[in-house]
């Protein structure tokens, strides 16, 4: 057994102790942005496959005091480190302090990767290189006060990179803050979803992907911990073998529009390396014209912001998707996420909740309107 850190965005620490529960993680605790728990090397495979909500999984190896640069750097010897990877991988550190005895990561980091050189040349008489691009193995070093904790990302790049996009729109929704807002809704993956400003349809994927019970990383190929020498094929091939008979069919259907054509042509061969060819419709559509195609369900949509997105009258425009809720989407709870607090507030619609989130660096709010039928505005 083995205790990891599990890192995420903020505000989804609980749903991803809730995801590590379910795929059998120890003790799962909620940090900040992040959780931890324990498990077996068949757990952290599982957990860089299955985990909609985790961003990168660590490994803790090593943890000791260092109040200077000459107690970090015998710290960081101390690791035997060609028991975790040979001379022909490459590698990078990235450091994060909060220290008064530290005052930058970078000095951070180019201690640590002399402990390692060092430690390689006098065994071998050679070193393995750096390469910060991408390194075949990533070190964390993460220093509180003098309390150093030396750690192994086994997922390399972020998971959020799940393979699927493979061209952007101007303002796609990460991957795993999508999948975050579909958990937060509380969505049954029974009723029908639809995103009516869906772009490149990041938050239909994320949920259709879900109601199928498809692990979003299967289809990856890259993960740090398989260039680490502990690597088992065989558990991996069962843990790979193991998500993909948990895949189900669903009979919830997926729709999403989107003013531009472009994005939609984006969201279609998103969907398509997502293996979901076929399982989303789209329709080219102003969502102020849209006729919605199922009598009920969910809405989860990511209007422009008018930060990145520039439209004339953000205000203006936030009215005019209030009067399309009303009109086409009775029946539905809709659920919105925006940073324009200004704008949202002339949706003019009573939430029935209310979550704090960030896009990126943006502050943003993720609202719910339940439309009953028959619901009326109500005065901010
Ligand atoms: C912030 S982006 C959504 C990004 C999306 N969540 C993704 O992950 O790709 C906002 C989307 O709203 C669309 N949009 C803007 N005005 C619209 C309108 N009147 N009706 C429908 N879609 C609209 C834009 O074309 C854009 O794709």
């Amino acid at each position: 057994m083995s205790k990891y850190i599990i890192k995420t965005l903020h505000g989804l620490e609980e749903v991803l102790c809730k995801e590590l529960k379910a795929i059998g993680g120890l003790n799962p605790q909620p940090l900040k942005r992040a959780a931890s728990c324990e498990g077996d090397l068949s757990f952290l495979y599982k957990a860089n496959v299955c985990l909609r909500t985790a961003i990168s999984i660590l490994k803790p190896i090593n943890r000791f005091r260092a109040r200077d640069e000459e107690q970090l750097y015998r710290g960081v010897q101390n690791i035997n480190w060609s028991s975790i990877f040979g001379m022909a991988n490459t590698f990078a550190i990235t450091a994060s302090v909060n220290s008064d005895h530290f005052n930058h990561s970078k000095y951070v980091a180019l201690k640590s990767k002399d402990a390692i050189v060092d430690q390689f040349r006098k065994k071998y008489g050679e070193r393995p290189s750096i390469d910060v691009e991408n390194p075949d193995i990533k070190i964390n070093i993460h220093i509180a006060r003098d309390q150093v904790t030396v750690s192994l990302d086994s997922s390399g790049d972020t998971l959020n990179k799940r393979g699927y996009r493979k061209e952007g729109v101007f303002a796609p929704l990460n991957e795993v803050l999508a999948a975050g807002l579909v958990s937060l809704s509380g969505w049954n993956k029974k009723t029908d979803f639809v995103d009516p400003m869906c772009g490149s349809g990041t938050i239909l994927i994320e949920a259709a992907m879900m109601a199928r019970n498809i692990a979003p990383n299967i289809n990856r190929k890259s993960f740090a911990f398989k260039n680490w020498k502990d690597f088992n094929q065989e558990t991996w091939d069962k843990v790979l073998a193991d998500a993909k008979n948990q895949e189900t069919e669903t009979d919830c259907q997926f729709f999403g529009s989107d003013i531009s054509d472009k994005n939609l042509r984006v969201a279609v061969g998103n969907c398509f390396e997502a293996s979901l060819a076929g399982k989303i419709k789209f329709e080219n559509c102003d969502i102020r014209d849209l006729n919605v195609p199922f009598e009920s369900g969910i809405a989860i949509t990511n209007p422009p912001y008018g930060e990145r997105l520039q439209l004339n009258d953000m205000n203006e425009f936030y009215k005019e998707i209030s009067d399309a809720m009303k009109k086409n989407f009775e029946g539905y709870d809709f659920w919105v996420i925006s940073s324009n607090m200004d704008a949202l507030k002339h949706l003019r619609l009573r939430t029935s909740g209310k979550i704090t989130m960030y896009n990126g660096s943006l502050e943003c709010k993720f609202n719910k309107y339940e439309m009953y039928r028959g619901t009326k505005k109500v005065r901010e």
